[in-house]
């Protein structure tokens, strides 16, 4: 897109101040977006070293746009010795020459706004790489003016000063021999965290915020936001009675004193008064995982006034995250809307922390299908939806088989039990040339063995494909007011078929979703505009929709004069 369309809006408040109620009722862009995951390293290699690279993006940018995405999130690729792939930043402000350049950064923005594509950048706030200047420096000595940019503390009873573990190893600290302290890490010790009790480091990291928005990015995606703050005490987290899984002696711990304290609020607060003030059109989401629905609206601030879209990770989290449960999906969805209240939010299936949706709900024969399913659920729920890349082809988790293939630490930490995450993060199957058309040299992880006849050469030339699904799927979210606009309410308590109405001020759509293996009926009235099974297009239901087995369809109607929105017995 023409960058000076950004201006339009601003320019139209000056000439025509009328607009502005209108204006400001209007959905921000990101409210009706598509946005979709990209974990650079294994989307698209355009040198030839094996690792993905932003060129191999810019490359894939008609692709992503053929497929009808509004955003792209891309997660890091800053310089970074790449201990946790990325998420271990040694430099804030430039790109891993693995990824490429500013330079082609600069040229996949534009290119990328060229083709309304939006540009949404990962932000790691809450830790650096061990070898960033800052941490390098603070552990040179106790003295050091960035001492305190860190955690660092004295040991306690010959061992570390509490008993926090990490989210990957049974401590979060490190003994450092050359100042005799620990220092605090909730993830891998070469991913110190930084101390934001410390007002230079939140000066410091938001002029890096200001370096990204100059350089166009539409918005952040905010790393494991919920850790900035520490309990000062350091008072011991309570232990759970559950193991880790791989570990026969490490118990996991209530994150009560080093998740979601609230100093972190403020920092919000601040953050996003600044990103206002540049421009109120960016972005900021956050990843937040939290046990309840009460704790992930504090994200959204008192007044609105912190992030916009704090992750919704319910799918993902309880019953829902592997079976496929009409109930219990209907119960996570209505507790979101009733929490919610009108707020906005996210739907997320999958990501590169998360084994992939197809295989977690898949039943081994109708994978296809319930992948189509999953498909219209996330795209018309009340909220924007993330795709993960390669969801839209049905690419499958795929585990290393052998330790020695295990990539990501984790994995070969607390092996075989958990093998790490390498298994959601397998090259992007684009053909059926060698190597699916992902690398020319040899690929950092495998290609899966499934990519000869999935991927997105093949998936294109087949009308009942998964890919071809999406498409129609997006165009008609895109043109419809009651899907991107809509309100929500949940239509009746069948245990099997989880159905919805979408519901704007012009037209009405009802989603339902057989999420059993036999047919079944449900009582509706309507126009079929999709269905995941065959084509019934157009065809007009008038009291009993027939549903196949893990069929999903969306009927249109017109709303009927005094439909009150409210759920349905
Ligand atoms: C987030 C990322 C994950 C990373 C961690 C530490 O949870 O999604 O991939 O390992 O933060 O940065």
């Amino acid at each position: 897109m023409n960058s000076h369309l950004y201006l339009l809006p601003a320019l139209c408040l000056l000439l025509f101040p009328t607009m502005v109620v209108h204006a400001s009722k209007r959905a921000s862009w990101w409210q009706h977006a598509v946005f979709y995951e990209i974990y650079p390293r294994s989307f698209k290699d355009s040198n030839g070293d094996g690792i993905g690279d932003l060129n191999g993006i810019t490359l894939k940018l008609d692709y992503l746009a053929s497929l009808g995405v509004d955003a792209i999130w891309i997660t890091p690729f800053y310089p970074s010795p790449q201990v946790d792939f990325g998420y271990d930043v040694s430099d804030f402000e430039n790109i891993d020459p693995q990824f490429g350049t500013l330079a082609d950064f600069d040229r996949l923005v534009a290119e990328a706004h060229k083709r309304r594509i939006r540009i949404i950048v990962d932000y790691v706030l809450n830790h650096t790489s061990d070898q960033h200047p800052f941490f390098v420096a603070s552990r040179s000595s106790r003295t050091s003016p960035y001492r305190d940019w860190y955690i660092w503390r004295d040991g306690k009873d010959n061992g570390p000063p509490n008993n926090w573990s990490s989210s990957f190893g049974p401590t979060a600290w490190t003994l450092d021999p050359k100042t005799n302290q620990y220092y605090y890490h909730r993830f891998y010790a070469e991913q110190p965290d930084l101390n934001w009790h410390n007002p230079e480091v939140e000066k410091r990291m938001f002029q890096t915020v200001r370096f990204w928005l100059d350089r166009g990015v539409d918005g952040f995606r905010l790393d494991a936001v919920n850790y900035l703050f520490e309990d000062p005490q350091l008072r011991d987290n309570p232990v759970l009675p559950e193991l880790r899984p791989g570990s026969k002696t490490e118990h996991l711990q209530e994150l009560k004193y080093n998740r979601d304290l609230p100093e972190l609020h403020e920092v919000m607060m601040r953050l996003r008064k600044f990103t206002d003030n540049y421009d109120p059109n960016r972005v900021l989401i956050g990843e937040a995982y939290v046990p309840q629905w009460e704790v992930l609206m504090q994200y959204y601030g008192p007044n609105n006034n912190e992030l916009q879209l704090p992750f919704n990770f319910f799918l993902v989290m309880g019953k829902v995250r592997t079976s496929l449960d009409a109930a219990a999906f209907r119960s996570v969805i209505d507790d979101s809307e009733k929490a919610l209240k009108g707020r906005w939010t996210t739907y997320v299936l999958s990501n590169h922390d998360i084994p992939r949706a197809y295989d977690r709900y898949g039943d081994g024969r109708n994978n296809d299908t319930i992948a189509k399913l999953l498909a219209t659920m996330l795209l018309t729920l009340r909220g924007s939806p993330f795709l993960y890349y390669g969801e839209e082809i049905g690419m499958v988790t795929t585990e290393p088989k052998t330790i020695e293939d295990v990539r990501d630490p984790v994995g070969k930490r607390y092996w075989p039990a958990n093998k790490g995450r390498d298994g959601e993060r397998t090259p992007m199957q684009w053909d059926q040339t060698r190597h699916a058309g992902f690398t020319t040299g040899e690929p950092w992880l495998k290609v899966p063995a499934s990519a000869s006849e999935r991927n997105v050469a093949t998936a294109g030339n087949d009308p009942n494909s998964i890919l071809n699904f999406y498409r129609s799927l997006i165009r008609l979210r895109r043109n419809s007011s009651a899907l991107l606009d809509g309100d929500y309410v949940s239509v009746g308590d069948d245990p099997h078929i989880f159905a919805y109405r979408r519901k704007s001020s012009s037209q009405v759509m009802l989603v339902a979703l057989n999420m059993s293996n036999e047919k079944r009926t449900f009582a509706a009235n309507g126009r079929i505009v999709l269905s995941n099974i065959s084509s019934r297009k157009n065809e007009v239901v008038t009291e009993q929709l027939e549903l196949e087995a893990f069929e999903a369809v969306i009927l249109e109607s017109k709303p009927q004069k005094g439909t009150k929105s409210q759920k349905e017995p």
